[in-house]
């Protein structure tokens, strides 16, 4: 039995310290050849044509964002039950992130609400859908209405790292930017698989993959094939734009780079990227783990009349991120003592999430009404994400279900 329970936990083998050790006796800390090779195991594995490591998830979207050229008097729209970066990744380049409400029967965004958010509002720049706890959102449809109205769609599949949905008889990977520009995903501790702290962009175009490539790294461009004429502040003001210099020593200068664009340091170090590989080769093997202890919970508060179990979309095989339970009669004080009573066993059950728009620098910012998104309130309201983690064992398992049946039945 573990001493104590968090809802997540990463699941570190004997492999994984392996692989780190190895860098950490190698010639490369960060930007090499771990980092290729991650990028590789991963674009593989998701079937996209460029997967790029990044030093999180929120590094991610935020480079989604300004490679999608979101600015100030822009509208992104996001689903309101998820974590706050899916939000402030818009406001980070000065646009304004909006919430459209969730589907009751997926806890994603909700294509009808989004087509209700659009008739009223106007077509937004982004969209940004979120795979709650593993559960594919309805891409397509998002994706469909993408094409019609002309706003991008970014997805956010932060939990849905292995998570796969079927369209038109074919199983598509969530990440795999078949309904999407863009998608990310975050490799924190208490994602499907970790790299300690890392992010991914994937994307199927290649003038995104190229502008999120650059801006990950301050903006800069070392190869002198790509370099733009260089403009120079004469001075009495005026910015002349020199073209390149003929010589061909001066652009094979092999210590120049230019910086084209403002872009942040958001790289990854190999150590980083040496985990997330050996934890993606056992990918298959963590998923598995997580569907039996998942398929476990399900069978053991099916049947309980005050709860309500996650939803399993029919066609999606989630990555079963989560375990997002929610209670019925006297909800409110019902979760309470279920939380209270699990602390008290050395469990820590976690709420995901309160709707984004309710947080304090939103409702300073935008002044969002209460009620606002009626579902996501009442998810909110209601719900309790218990443990769910491949370390878990049965006795775990038999503890955190005897607590919440003996409170309910
Ligand atoms: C839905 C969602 N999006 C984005 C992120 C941001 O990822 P990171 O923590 O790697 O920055 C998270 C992380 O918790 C998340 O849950």
């Amino acid at each position: 039995m573990n001493c104590c329970l968090p809802y997540g936990r990463q699941a570190i083998d004997e492999l994984d310290i392996q692989a780190v050790v190895k860098v950490l006796r190698s010639d490369w800390l960060t930007c090499g050849p771990a980092v290729t090779e991650f990028e590789r195991v991963v674009r593989e594995y998701i079937g996209v044509k460029h997967a790029i490591a990044v030093s999180n998830g929120t590094a991610a979207l935020h480079l989604c964002c300004m490679a999608l050229g979101v600015q100030p008097g822009d509208v992104g729209v996001t689903s309101p039950l998820t974590f706050l970066a899916s939000a402030n990744c818009i406001a980070y380049c000065g646009g304004r992130p909006d919430f459209a409400d969730i589907d009751s029967t997926t806890y994603c965004l909700s294509p009808d609400r989004l087509e209700e958010y659009i008739r009223k509002n106007g077509v937004p720049k982004v969209v940004i859908p979120v795979d709650f706890a593993g559960v594919p959102a309805d891409l397509p449809r998002i994706y469909a209405m993408a094409k019609r109205y002309g706003f991008a769609v970014i997805e956010d599949a932060a939990h849905s790292i292995g998570s796969t949905y079927i369209h038109e008889g074919k199983i598509i990977r969530c990440g795999a930017c078949v309904h999407s520009d863009l998608a990310i995903f975050s490799f924190h501790p208490v994602k499907t698989v970790t790299a300690g702290e890392g992010g991914m962009v994937l994307t199927n175009d290649d003038a995104l993959a190229a502008k999120v490539q650059m801006l990950a790294s301050h903006g800069m461009e070392r190869s002198p094939a790509l370099f733009q004429p260089w403009p120079v502040r004469n001075a009495d003001g005026t910015l002349q734009e020199q073209p390149l210099p003929a010589d061909p020593d001066f652009v094979k200068a092999p210590w120049l780079y230019q910086q084209q664009e403002l872009g942040y340091n958001y790289r990854v170090t190999d150590i980083q990227c040496a985990l997330g590989t050996s934890q993606f080769g056992r990918l298959d093997e963590i998923m598995q783990r997580r569907r039996v202890l998942f398929d476990q919970y399900q069978r053991a508060f099916g049947s309980n009349p005050q709860l309500i179990c996650p939803p399993c979309p029919e066609g999606s095989d989630p990555a079963y991120h989560l375990y997002v339970l929610r209670f019925k009669e006297g909800a409110e004080s019902l979760r309470l003592a279920a939380c209270a009573t699990l602390r008290e066993n050395g469990i820590f059950a976690q709420v995901h999430y309160l709707p984004v728009y309710l947080q304090p620098w939103y409702q300073r910012q935008y002044g969002y009404p209460r009620g606002k998104c009626p579902e996501a309130e009442a998810v909110y309201g209601d719900c309790l994400s218990i443990p769910l983690f491949p370390g878990m064992t049965e006795e775990d398992m038999q503890k955190v279900i005897r607590i919440i049946n003996g409170l309910t039945v």
